[in-house]
């Protein structure tokens, strides 16, 4: 089990985000964990890439264990996460192809494997033509598809995408959705937190509902009218 959560709890002061929480994913499955503002998405996402640890529980990624965390564990599971944010966190004074290259920058790889793989990304989120520009000469949804590209461009066995749409418009929303499904049939597992989850075409995905800091199943989508 690539994601492994067991009853994993999380509070912030006296107020629960999270309680008593299991989440299974496997190796290439897409979930999408959706709910109100405040129901603990994005405490839920946090738990997954050991921004946060439970305050009970444990949580297993790709082998780490939240309860056996040695030093250095953390930088290598790390490594194996792409994540994405709603407000899209670009670096402002770099070009979209330094923004995608630097965690390769970062871990030393050679200038020619940055520059394959940087390019074959934009081309495959059809950027390429955008690789000079900065982040604010893009529209929000080229501004996403650019962090998606900097998510992907370790080859991260899981995407993480926290309201990856939330400040998008429908047109933009249905390309995001759509390099996201792309990404997940290559294989990276997708868990991605929305308040929105009719953007996302039933069948395609495996549908979670959190409400209140507790998980369930929902595929029953009349459970969620009401939460636009
Ligand atoms: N760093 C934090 N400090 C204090 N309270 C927090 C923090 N993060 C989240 N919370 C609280 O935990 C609950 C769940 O928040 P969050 O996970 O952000 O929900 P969502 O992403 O679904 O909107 C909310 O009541 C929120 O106010
Ligand atoms: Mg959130």
């Amino acid at each position: 089990m690539l994601i492994d959560i067991r009853d994993a709890s999380k509070s912030y002061g006296r107020w629960p985000a999270l309680e008593h929480v299991s989440l299974h994913v496997a190796a290439g499955e897409f979930v999408v964990i959706s709910g109100p503002s405040g129901a603990g998405k994005t405490t839920l996402l946090r738990l997954i890439w050991m921004g946060d640890m439970p305050d009970s529980g444990v949580v297993q990624v790709a082998g780490y264990r939240s309860d056996m965390m040695k030093p250095g564990h953390l930088s290598r599971l790390r490594r194996r996460i792409g994540v994405v944010f709603q407000d899209f966190r670009l670096l402002p004074d770099r070009t979209v192809f330094d923004n995608v290259a630097l965690p390769l920058v970062v871990s030393g790889s050679s200038g020619r494997a940055v520059r394959k793989r940087v390019f074959s990304l934009l081309a495959m989120m059809g950027l390429s033509h955008r690789r000079d520009s900065f982040p604010h000469q893009l529209a929000g949804g080229e501004q996403q598809r650019v962090a998606i590209a900097r998510a992907m461009v370790a080859y991260p066995e899981i995407l993480l995408a926290d309201e990856p749409t939330g400040n998008l418009d429908p047109d933009a929303t249905a390309g995001i959705i759509s390099q996201l499904m792309d990404i997940n049939r290559g294989g990276t597992a997708v868990v991605m937190a929305t308040h929105d989850p009719r953007r996302i075409p039933p069948g395609s995905a495996r549908f979670l509902f959190l409400d209140g800091g507790r998980l369930t199943d929902s595929t029953d989508w009349s459970d969620l009218e009401g939460e636009r």
